[in-house]
């Protein structure tokens, strides 16, 4: 069996997005590998929440990852927080991370630009701890999307240089990790780019059929095609996935056929989308509300997980410090 690790920050609720491009994965490999999947809450932290909101964030998301499937007696499920060899790792890692290679990571970047006002040292080091999360299980797989894709990489170059450093083959590097091949992208209702959690452009998992009808219903969309087969519009287009998702074959066929003959009309395609959201969506924001009232239920899923994680955790400190030249005494 490989070993699979991913993460979800707690911050704001799940999204469609997330679920397609990654609890869906999560539910599907834990059956075949050994998983880890957490709630990254020190990563949450760089974005200051207030004291009042963390542990409600992190509930929300451990409610949620079990109301999709994950299956806390198959993966080990937990919170980052509750492993302090993670944080651990990561000090010892950033001894080796350049300040420069972090500098110019892309995710790094494109924070000093929009929130110029708390450019802090968590943010610089993010893919380090990003990196500890994963290889302190000494993860062979990681599923995590697109946007990912350049930490994890960082996660292999901290892995590799550890080795090279101490001559050493301890940890392995690991690999992104899509079931099935391509992931789809899931774009936001605003007409651009995919659903986000801060964008304000995505259906959560926690919404309400009314609130799915008012958002999509109120997704962007044109003025329509004016000719036979004509090139879909990226708005329109992602309507079309977002459909291709939740609704079936013959229903998206259907809208597609219209949209190729000119006669789609938008507010009928919105509402079955919205209807066939809905459907998807409901079960699972219901089995939500029921298990976040189960506060028993809830610490006992991350005192177990916690216990599993740290059994693993731990084994790779002593490990790792071994290798680094910590002896005993006598
Ligand atoms: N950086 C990831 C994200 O924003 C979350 C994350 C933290 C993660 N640690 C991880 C994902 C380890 C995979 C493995 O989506």
């Amino acid at each position: 069996m490989e070993t699979v690790v991913s993460g979800i920050r707690s911050t704001g609720n799940l999204h469609l997005g997330n679920y397609f491009g990654a609890i869906r994965n999560f539910v599907r490999m834990q059956n075949e590998n050994k998983c880890f999947f957490f709630i990254a809450d020190y990563h949450s932290l760089t974005t200051h929440p207030k004291p009042d909101d963390l542990q409600g964030n992190i509930r929300q998301i451990l409610a949620e990852f079990l109301a999709c499937g994950i299956d806390p007696d198959i993966a080990t499920v937990f919170i980052q927080s509750d492993v302090p060899e993670v944080p651990e790792l990561y000090l010892l890692l950033n001894m080796n991370a350049y300040v420069g290679e972090l500098q110019r990571t892309a995710s790094f970047k494109e924070k000093v630009r929009k929130q110029p006002d708390n450019v802090n040292a968590g943010l610089l080091t993010y893919p380090v701890l990003m990196a500890a999360d994963i290889i302190i299980h000494r993860a062979t797989k990681v599923p995590v999307g697109k946007d990912q894709e350049q930490h994890l990489e960082m996660a292999r170059r901290f892995a590799r240089r550890f080795n090279t450093m101490y001559g050493v083959n301890y940890f392995p590097e690991p690999d992104a990790y899509n079931f099935g091949g391509k992931l789809i992208k899931i774009p936001g209702l605003d007409g651009s780019g995919k659903m986000g959690k801060s964008e304000g452009n995505g259906i959560y998992l926690a919404d309400s059929p009314d609130e799915i009808r008012k958002k999509v219903m109120r997704a962007v969309t044109d003025s329509g095609p004016t000719a036979p087969n004509q090139k879909m519009s990226v708005p329109v287009k992602n309507l079309f996935t977002l459909m291709s998702v939740v609704s079936d074959a013959a229903t998206v066929k259907y809208y597609k056929e219209k949209y190729a003959a000119c006669e789609i009309r938008y507010g009928e395609m919105k509402k079955q989308l919205a209807e066939d959201i809905i459907k998807f969506v409901n079960p699972i924001r219901e089995r939500i509300i029921e298990i976040k009232n189960d506060s028993r239920y809830l610490a006992k899923v991350a005192a177990e997980g916690a216990e599993k994680a740290r059994a693993s955790a731990s084994k790779t400190i002593r490990d790792v410090k071994e290798i680094i030249g910590y002896r005993k005494w006598v």
